[in-house]
């Protein structure tokens, strides 16, 4: 009975509009669409393609401008084979981030990359240039304020990572994040064998032999020197344990402005790693993810490992101008002569 009263009124649409009718229905609809849309929408509007199949509606249609525009949506529309890449980035750093982007980009992960911007000047910048792949989780920070390391500003940035992880993994993602003052020289994925539940390089300069331990470092008086620069979690319940471990241990040590007592987001990381030893984690090899301390210091190490080195960190070096010069000193400074290989493009 149903049956028949639907008939009617389901064959009659498609009398009407022929196939000839439903194409100009189409065409007309897109047209208004392309007329109407706000600018804010035009760029991922016109470039359908950044969507995957799989990973379903394309942000054009939901997302009304860039400052509502959600972690869960962003995490969607980036994510690939349930990986995100993750950076936490504010505005100055806006020439390594795109240095790091480049050296992704030869890796062909780039499409995985989310940015997670700290200010609004960054998600403006990011997402005008790549249309979706930064999202901004508010509260945004003074984007003057966070500049230095070693600062309140620095502090207030570092110690909201660990909750942006946990929030990406409870979206059911497996999360690479990274520091930008980084450099891709391989693959790294290649590199996180076996499945564990988090995968982490040590900060330590000492040379190691090339068969050491996957286990967390031997600590010296109990301390170890992981590096919270990158860090690769599977999306498990233990990778989730480490990281709420981690915003316990860093709220415990609220922000003091005394010299020697400055806190920082990496001796937190290391204390939860020690207090949630159920877990499974897994110590990157040396030769392929090498401390700033050691790549940059120790040139016949590095020629003894060539063709090994997969992430290169520039750390163990203070201020903006004197990392820019040493990436620039190493042939790691991308930006100038590879533009063309960045996501961004070229940044005057
Ligand atoms: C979209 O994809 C098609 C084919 O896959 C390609 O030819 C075209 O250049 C892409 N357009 C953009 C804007 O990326
Ligand atoms: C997808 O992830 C699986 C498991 O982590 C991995 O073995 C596989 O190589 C990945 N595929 C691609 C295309 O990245
Ligand atoms: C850092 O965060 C604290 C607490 O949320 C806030 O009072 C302070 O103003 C922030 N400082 C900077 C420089 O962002
Ligand atoms: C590394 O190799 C040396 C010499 O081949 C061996 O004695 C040592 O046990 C190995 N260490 C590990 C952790 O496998
Ligand atoms: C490293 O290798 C380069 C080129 O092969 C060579 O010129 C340099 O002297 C070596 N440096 C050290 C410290 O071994």
């Amino acid at each position: 009975m149903a049956q028949q009263q639907q008939r009617p009124i389901s064959n009659r649409p498609i009398s009407f509009l022929n196939r000839n009718g439903l194409f100009l229905l189409l065409l007309a609809l897109l047209f208004l669409l392309g007329v109407y849309l706000p600018l804010s929408e035009a760029p991922l509007f016109l470039f359908p393609n950044r969507t995957s199949p799989s990973s379903s509606p394309s942000p054009s249609f939901v997302v009304s401008d860039w400052r509502d525009y959600s972690l869960a949506q962003a995490a969607k529309f980036v994510a690939k084979n349930g990986t995100v890449i993750v950076c936490s980035v504010s505005y100055p750093f806006l020439p390594f981030l795109n240095n790091w982007l480049i050296s992704i980009s030869r890796q062909k992960h780039h499409e995985k990359v989310l940015v997670i911007a700290e200010d609004y000047a960054l998600l403006y910048k990011v997402n005008e240039k790549w249309p979706g792949h930064a999202v901004l989780i508010p509260p945004a920070l003074d984007p003057k304020a966070a500049h230095h390391f070693g600062s309140q500003g620095f502090y207030n940035l570092t110690s909201r990572r660990p909750q942006h992880l946990l929030d990406i993994l409870e979206l059911g993602y497996n999360v690479m994040y990274n520091d930008v003052d980084m450099v891709w020289l391989q693959d790294p994925f290649k590199y996180l064998q076996g499945n564990h539940d988090v995968y982490f390089m040590d900060d330590m300069t000492a040379i190691k032999p090339l068969n050491h331990s996957h286990g967390l470092p031997p600590s010296r008086n109990g301390v170890t020197y992981v590096c919270s620069c990158m860090i690769f979690l599977r999306c498990t319940s233990g990778a989730k344990l480490l990281l709420k471990k981690w915003v316990e241990e860093i709220r415990a040590q609220p922000w003091s402005n005394t010299e020697a007592k400055k806190p920082h987001d990496q001796p937190a990381f290391n204390r939860a790693l020690h207090k949630t030893t159920q877990i499974d984690v897994y110590l990157l090899p040396q030769s392929a993810f090498p401390s700033g301390g050691l790549y940059f210091k120790n040139q016949k190490w590095v020629n003894e490992t060539k063709g090994k080195h997969v992430i290169v960190h520039n750390n163990y070096i203070v201020g903006y101008n004197n990392k820019l010069k040493r990436f620039q000193d190493f042939g790691l400074w991308l930006v100038d002569d590879h533009s063309h290989q960045s996501p961004l493009g070229k940044i005057e």
